[in-house]
């Protein structure tokens, strides 16, 4: 009898370094500053955001995951056989594995700028399911990306995994552009699964950014830890608070760092005056309707063909083909 082995294998297309400087001179510039929510995952920010999704407030992980576990086989269904699984992002892996245990992908190809979390991930899948193809890549799939060959099994077809509802990071426009490049990718026939959190009661939100242990706080304050260390800049982490509330008019919690009192901050030579009470805008958390999703969607080229809600109607896993 042949033994199925695992074949795991990587590619980096990681782009240069360097951009985080740049960004956080040009975000901290700007009449109203800002900062790409990108970058809170370095390793404590990981470590943090993996504490956030076990929090009793944060609702979004434990919900998806249990949709996965109730519509996984569903899903696979919809999704067919010999599919190439391509997924945004290689985090926990939790609920990838529910949907590799149901679909049987000819192969997996996870995808995520983080090199150190991304080998570890695939190794520890290609060891669960041995005999699956893991082809692991390096890359911001948040930019234009070309799929690399990769001598997999032909795939029927190619489906975008991207859960986590990460796609709620990205401005209204931004995640237009980002779906139009998800279709190309998906190619005439493809399909994404995504996940997205849903519009809902306005004190269910407010309490899943402010949770009481203060992990959100610290995940927050971490970019600025961050930029210390990495970038040896002078912010006193005590003098900025947490601050996250829902802008209904918008439909996005944002999270944002409030400066306690009138302070300068230095970033490699780089100066910037804060007023007390001034804020860095560190991220928008956008929800959106079933509808207005779909929407989005249509815009980009795909065709909404269903979707999973929990219960509770807290989140949405949108299953879109690429027309
Ligand atoms: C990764 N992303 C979907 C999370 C969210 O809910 O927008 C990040 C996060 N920010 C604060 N808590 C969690």
């Amino acid at each position: 009898m042949q033994q199925s082995r695992a074949r795991v294998s990587f590619l980096n297309l990681k782009p240069d370094s360097g951009s985080f400087l740049q960004d956080v001179v040009a975000g901290l510039s700007r009449a109203r500053k800002e900062l790409n929510p990108k970058y809170f995952y370095d390793e404590r920010g990981s470590a943090l955001f993996e504490a956030i999704c076990e929090l009793p407030e944060y609702y979004p992980t434990r919900t998806e995951m249990a949709m996965m576990q109730a519509h996984a086989g569903e899903m696979a269904r919809c999704l067919g056989p010999d599919c190439l699984l391509i997924e945004f992002g290689s985090g926990s892996g939790r609920k990838t594995r529910v949907l590799i245990s149901a679909l049987e992908p000819v192969a997996y190809m996870p995808i995520d700028i983080a090199g150190a979390q991304l080998e570890d991930s695939a190794i520890a899948l290609g060891r669960e399911f041995p005999g699956l193809h893991v082809i692991g890549v390096c890359a911001d799939y948040m930019r234009p990306l070309a799929l690399p060959a990769a001598g997999h099994r032909p795939a029927r077809r190619h489906v975008i995994y991207f859960p986590g509802s990460t796609i709620g990071n990205l401005t209204a426009p931004e995640a237009l552009e980002f779906l139009r490049r998800a279709r190309s990718l998906a190619g005439a026939g493809g399909a994404m699964l995504v996940g997205v959190d849903l519009k809902k009661d306005r004190a269910l939100l407010h309490a899943a950014y402010n949770d009481a242990q203060g992990v959100t706080a610290e995940f927050n304050l971490n970019l600025l830890a961050r930029i210390n260390r990495e970038l040896g800049a002078d912010f006193d982490l005590a003098s900025f608070r947490h601050d996250a509330f829902y802008n209904a008019a918008m439909g996005r919690i944002e999270m944002h760092l409030v400066s306690l009192k009138e302070q300068e901050v230095n970033v490699r030579g780089h100066r910037f005056a804060f007023r007390a009470g001034e804020s860095i805008h560190t991220e928008n958390s956008c929800k959106y309707s079933v509808a207005e999703f779909q929407a989005l969607a249509r815009r980009a080229g795909f065709m909404p063909e269903r979707y999973w809600t929990d219960p509770g109607r807290l989140f949405a896993i949108h299953y879109l083909v690429a027309g």
